[in-house]
């Protein structure tokens, strides 16, 4: 749920340009930022930025089509083609309804999104302020997407042998911090309902207060 700045982006981006390092730049969550955060795409800092960048976007979060299978890449030509070349041999075409659904869901009304991002917003504050509450257990909040990533070492564990106990005993699943470089951490998502939230919450401070 971090967000880098504009400034940040640009820099990571003239580092890749000045050392000749292709980017791939995976946008798939650039509508769903919260209070100041602010979107940047590093394709569009400049010219030599772009060309240096392959974007790869998708529907399943911003317009909820997980599981229809489709994306869309944008990338210099050359790429774009290569990428074209090898894609239509292997998995020949995304199925015809999920691209009308994708046009629909892209040049279509974007209302729903400051209803979500509300929405989304509370429950990342509300899981935020429960996280912090839980003794063990500390968490920043997040600035984008729909995941908290609470340091979870202060219980003694670190995040796989957490994560399964936390799974097995107390029925909560949660990805271990491991898996993104970081085995102090695990990653919760709320993209369910409050209801669901406090319930796992409660769950979860159960647990810890267990052990
Ligand atoms: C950063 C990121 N990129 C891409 C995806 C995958 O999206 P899709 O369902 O379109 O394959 C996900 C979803 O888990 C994601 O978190």
């Amino acid at each position: 749920g971090s967000v880098y700045t504009p400034e940040e982006i640009r820099e990571l981006g003239d580092v890749c340009v000045e050392k000749g390092v292709l980017i791939m730049s995976d946008e798939i969550y650039e509508k769903l930022i919260y209070g100041d955060a602010k979107f940047q795409s590093v394709a569009a800092c400049s010219p030599e930025h772009q060309a240096h960048t392959i974007i790869v976007h998708g529907l399943a979060k911003a317009y909820s089509m997980t599981g229809w299978r489709i994306g869309f890449t944008a990338a210099p030509l050359p790429i774009a083609k290569a990428i074209g070349a090898i894609q239509s041999h292997s998995t020949s075409n995304p199925t015809s309804f999920a691209q009308v659904g994708a046009v629909a869901a892209l040049d279509g009304p974007q209302d729903h999104l400051g209803e979500w991002l509300g929405e989304f917003s509370k429950r990342r504050t509300f899981a935020c302020e429960r996280l912090n509450s839980i003794n063990g257990l500390s968490c920043i909040n997040s600035e984008g997407a729909f995941y908290l990533f609470p340091k979870v070492s202060g219980t003694g564990m670190q995040s796989g042998e957490f994560c399964e106990r936390l799974l097995g005993q107390a029925k909560v699943a949660a990805v271990p911090g491991v898996a993104f470089g970081s085995d102090d951490y695990m990653r919760i998502s709320y993209a369910t309902s409050m209801d669901n939230i406090e319930q796992a919450l409660d769950r979860l401070e159960q647990f810890v207060n267990s052990l």
